[in-house]
């Protein structure tokens, strides 16, 4: 086939991209995003928190986090996402687009809960949400991560990204057990990661997979 020629999907497919901050998944989704598109896979990405009223608002709460309860923080987290999955996850998913979405309610469940919120409860807040079909959980040491930020940002932490924080985030990650996810080792060079990215679709996700020849 014409890797111009866009190819129709069965159906719609969200694959989230999740894991502490660092651990290099926003480029390990542009470098998916590029492959599909180049295969003539229909490709949508996206992140949270999204750019719209109550990511910005979340947004401005990355210097100074203590303006605010761990309860208003996870209602703007919660607030942002029906506001994303309505206006773009759904439609998209109704076209038959794969989805790729930076961050997604697993964030929500481990950086919220790793404030105190009950994960359980976290969860069932976000029932409204589809369930993503492949969820690539990017693993890499808390330390390390925080070494690659200040390296590549020059610039210093801000509240989410805390050791103390991410370490707890990092635990909460480690023990969830959702069949969809899928564990990558971020402790190796990007292409290698790519390279593990690709083989797990391949084999989670064969329908999408076989276009990739
Ligand atoms: P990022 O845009 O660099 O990934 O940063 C987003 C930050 O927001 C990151 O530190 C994780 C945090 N976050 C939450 O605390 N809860 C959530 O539900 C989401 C989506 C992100």
């Amino acid at each position: 086939m014409n890797k111009q020629e866009k190819i129709v999907l069965p159906k719609g497919c969200l694959i989230i991209f999740e894991g502490i901050d660092g651990t290099g998944k926003s480029t390990q989704l542009r470098l998916l995003a590029e492959c599909f598109a180049g295969f003539g896979l229909p490709v949508v990405t996206t992140r949270e928190p999204t750019e719209g009223k109550y990511g910005q608002q979340i947004r401005a709460l990355y210097q100074n986090r203590h303006d605010v309860t761990m309860e208003e923080e996870l209602e703007l987290f919660i607030k942002d996402r029906r506001e994303h999955v309505d206006r773009l996850i759904k439609p998209a998913l109704e076209q038959k687009k794969i989805v790729l979405c930076d961050r997604y309610y697993l964030s929500t469940i481990a950086y919220q809960g790793a404030l105190g919120a009950d994960l359980g409860a976290v969860e069932r807040m976000n029932d409204f949400a589809p369930t993503p079909e492949l969820a690539l959980v990017f693993q890499l040491e808390p330390a390390i991560a925080i070494k690659r930020i200040t390296e590549k940002r020059g610039d210093l932490l801000n509240d989410f990204e805390q050791l103390c924080s991410l370490n707890k985030v990092s635990v909460i990650f480690d023990n969830m057990d959702f069949p969809f996810i899928q564990r990558i080792d971020s402790n190796q060079p990007a292409d290698r990661v790519h390279a593990d990215v690709i083989k797990t679709v391949n084999s989670t996700l064969p329908y999408i997979g076989k276009c990739l020849c």
